[in-house]
């Protein structure tokens, strides 16, 4: 095992793209593990489209990172010390609450249990992990679909709708994609999706633009 933690930080809000030198690396000591908590060192840390708004100053749906502090994102690990049950040194993990580092201590109730055995380690992190997760449970407990619905998907081609409308067609529904351009309909086309709509050339900027031109 390694004597430090490397920890990545926000060092400066990026301007447009971020870039390397938005974030500084440091090292700090490895954390220990106390009752009931294991820590797990990452194999693979997560990067995702979701952070962009998370390193802005502006207002988010969520507390975002400020210069200075560890930067946010999931990681996909093992456990290399354990003091909770069920979860042995070895056991493979993802969790979205890691932080950009190599180390971290996690209770059990933040990370689920990986199987290299159902799909590889990076697919953990999309539809094995959260994109997945939303999707699921948006459509089957949320939205009570059944066989035979329509079901219209809107950011159809994001990371959640890919996986969402996949599930859908599986489930024997008819699927309609919204999304903004034809190369992301095409996409959408290319993975299932029965039919889809460009919502800035389509029905629905033909309908909107004329009614809010009335108002
Ligand atoms: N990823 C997760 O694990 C997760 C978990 C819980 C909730 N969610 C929520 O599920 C929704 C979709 O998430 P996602 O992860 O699939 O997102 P994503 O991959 O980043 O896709 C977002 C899509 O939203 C559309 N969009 C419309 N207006 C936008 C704007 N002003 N800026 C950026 N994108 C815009 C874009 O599609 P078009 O170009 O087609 O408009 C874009 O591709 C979000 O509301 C997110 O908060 C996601």
């Amino acid at each position: 095992m390694n004597s430090a933690n490397r920890q990545w930080r926000l060092a400066s809000y990026p301007d447009g793209m971020p870039a390397e030198d938005n974030w500084d690396i440091s090292e700090g000591p490895i954390p220990e593990a106390g009752l009931e908590t294991v820590l797990v060192k990452a194999i693979y840390l997560d990067v995702a489209p979701y952070m962009r708004g998370r390193i802005s100053p502006q207002q988010n749906y969520t507390a975002g990172v400020r210069p200075g502090d560890l930067m946010v994102g999931g990681a996909i690990g093992q456990v290399v010390d354990s003091k909770a049950d069920d979860y042995p040194v070895g056991q493979l993990v993802v969790t979205s609450n890691f932080g950009w580092q190599e180390y971290a201590v996690l209770k059990p109730t933040t990370m689920r249990k990986v199987d290299a055995e159902i799909a590889p380690l990076p697919c953990w992190f999309d539809f094995m992990g959260t994109n997945g997760v939303t999707a699921y449970f948006g459509l089957v407990e949320v939205g009570g679909m059944k066989a035979g619905d329509t079901v219209v998907i809107s950011a159809a081609a994001g990371s959640v709708g890919q996986i969402a409308g996949q599930i859908a067609k599986l489930s024997g529904c008819r699927v309609i994609a919204i999304t903004s351009s034809e190369q992301k309909l095409a996409r959408c086309r290319q993975i299932g999706y029965d039919d889809g709509i460009n919502y800035r050339t389509g029905f629905v900027r033909r309908h909107c633009w004329s009614m809010s031109r009335r108002s």
